[in-house]
């Protein structure tokens, strides 16, 4: 059997047993375990959540795969990372004896990029996400299947990491594999604002 890595994380349980969801929070470049609680419990107040810390190094900066450059990814790196995280992620369930059929993603930047290589690589791991300042992880060669997942895609319309094609090219990928996708945009640049994190919680209570 594989060993699962370990990561350096924080676990709140859900308020009631009844709540019965999981945010898988993934902090940015540079970011920790502790960056998304509170976004986290302003999103789905009451939801279980689980906060893992970026296992690569980038001068010192957590990330949760290696790139080359800004925006230009190790392929390899991501396929073998995304594959990581998702066996934590089925690890962590046991563990904690959360429902691992509804552990939705909320990632920021690198964190949002990992979360859509997820879904697209490891459907299973997640019933949704919430992307926020994503960009394409990679063109998949084959669409996974996404019916019945969710997502919502918060782009910057003056982003100066992503542009707003990418973006759009992202919600596409995402649709065309059966995603109920929203694409959110805000005027803002790669920083989140308070109108992102609203969308985020409407997003959150339509589903
Ligand atoms: C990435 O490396 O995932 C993206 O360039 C976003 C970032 O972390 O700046």
């Amino acid at each position: 059997m594989t060993q699962v890595a370990t990561y350096t994380h924080r676990f709140e349980p859900a308020a009631s047993a009844a709540a019965g969801d999981t945010l898988l929070l993934l902090h940015g470049t540079g970011g920790n375990e502790n960056d998304l609680l509170p976004v986290g419990r302003a999103i789905a107040p009451g939801a279980a959540l689980l906060a893992p810390r970026g296992r690569v190094l980038e001068n010192g900066m957590p990330r949760f795969f290696r790139r080359l450059a800004e925006g230009v990814f190790d392929m390899e790196d991501l396929v073998a990372r995304t594959h990581e995280l998702a066996d934590f992620v089925a690890e962590s369930a046991k563990r904690y004896g959360f429902d691992a059929k509804r552990v939705f993603a909320v990632g920021f930047s690198n964190g949002a990029n990992i979360a859509a290589s997820m879904m697209l690589l490891r459907p299973e791991t997640l019933a949704g996400a919430v992307l926020l300042r994503p960009m394409v992880p990679f063109e998949p060669k084959q669409p996974p299947d996404l019916k019945g997942r969710r997502a919502l895609v918060a782009a910057g319309k003056a982003d100066p990491i992503v542009k707003p094609e990418n973006s759009e090219r992202l919600a596409a990928i995402l649709e065309e594999a059966g995603a109920d996708v929203t694409l959110h945009w805000s005027p803002g640049g790669h920083t989140l604002d308070r109108a992102d994190l609203s969308a985020a919680a409407a997003w959150w209570r339509e589903g």
